[in-house]
């Protein structure tokens, strides 16, 4: 694993180690190395992107991260579509805080540009965040030093599924585990209800959820809104038995639902709000959420709240 703050100097050392073996730098090494000697992905804040497909996001840049103007962030073409808008992100974190005050770490599975690992590493002392991407990687270990949290920051480079087989979180202490999955890019709204088995990537809710639960009891997914809930209350039942329940709490950020957090464990589902964030004021999201819910006919597995973003 790598430390986010002391990743020049680990790539330095290691690179001396190795040439004096005569051996050469592993891959991902390398790639981090080459990445962190181009200062590759750096955004140019007041520079328009040229990418047709990216101005949408470049004009909303700051509610990326709100430090975009004033410190170094670094972006990948793929992370412009995927981070967490800072304000939910913030919002989580917090959120998760206020469930379980003496937690002391969190995983975050598909870190992506950091923007959920900045944010958890405002709250937690401890954040573990993996992701497949060696470029995804680096960003992260960045725009963490630009918020002036990488000293809290490990990172782990490679594929979920193979993490998990080889047990590298099996003996670390992780008090909560989440993850904001690939959801199979925009088309996931061509969907009426998004296919939880098929569609999610690296692979299906059953088996996430799974994997998720080896490492830690608190679970939290970033789903997509229109996702079908029958098939969540039935992996819930199904891994955790006939009485477990998932909570399902609807996010809007500017009139817009973004998607939903959907969590497992006795502590997050039990959790009575009395935080003043909670509000209904867009009641047509709300009601459009509540028809999706009622048309899916689900049970009493699934509970659902409504977070306004912009309070
Ligand atoms: C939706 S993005 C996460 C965004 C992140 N929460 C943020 O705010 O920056 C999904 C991430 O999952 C990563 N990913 C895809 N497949 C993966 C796998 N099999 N194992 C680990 N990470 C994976 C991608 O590289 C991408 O960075």
């Amino acid at each position: 694993m790598i430390h986010a703050s002391t990743f020049e100097s680990k790539v330095a050392k290691k690179r001396e180690r190795k040439l004096k073996h005569g051996k050469t730098l592993s891959k991902k090494w390398e790639t981090l190395q080459r990445l962190n000697h181009e200062d590759a992905y750096r955004i140019q804040s007041q520079t328009p992107v040229k990418d047709k497909r990216i101005v949408k996001y470049w004009k909303k840049r700051r509610s990326l991260f709100s430090k975009i103007d004033s410190n170094n962030i670094y972006m990948t073409k793929e992370l412009w579509f995927s981070v967490t808008p800072e304000t939910i992100a913030i919002f989580l974190a917090k959120f998760i805080r206020a469930c379980m005050p003496q937690a002391t770490s969190i995983l975050d599975v598909f870190c992506g540009g950091g923007g959920n690992t900045i944010q958890f590493a405002m709250q937690f002392p401890k954040v573990y965040g993996v992701d497949l991407s060696m470029e995804h990687i680096y960003c992260t270990m960045k725009n963490a030093r630009a918020y002036g949290v990488d000293d809290r920051i490990w990172l782990e480079c490679g594929s979920w599924n193979k993490i998990v087989k080889k047990g590298v979180f099996q003996h670390v202490k992780v008090d909560c585990i989440f993850g904001s999955p690939p959801w199979g890019g925009p088309q996931y709204l061509k969907q009426d209800v998004y296919d939880l088995e098929t569609s999610l990537e690296p692979m299906g809710i059953e088996k996430l959820l799974k994997s998720f639960l080896k490492v830690s009891s608190n679970v939290i997914l970033f789903l997509p809104k229109n996702s079908n809930l029958n098939q969540l209350a039935h992996v819930t039942r199904k891994l955790l038995g006939p009485y477990a329940k998932c909570k399902v709490l609807y996010v809007n950020e500017n009139g817009y639902t973004k998607g939903m957090l959907c969590m497992w464990g006795d502590i997050l589902t039990n959790y009575q709000e009395t935080m003043s964030s909670y509000n209904s004021s867009d009641k047509q999201e709300e009601e459009k959420s509540e028809e999706n819910k009622k048309e899916q006919k689900t049970d009493e597995s699934i509970t659902s709240v409504y977070y306004d973003a912009n309070g």
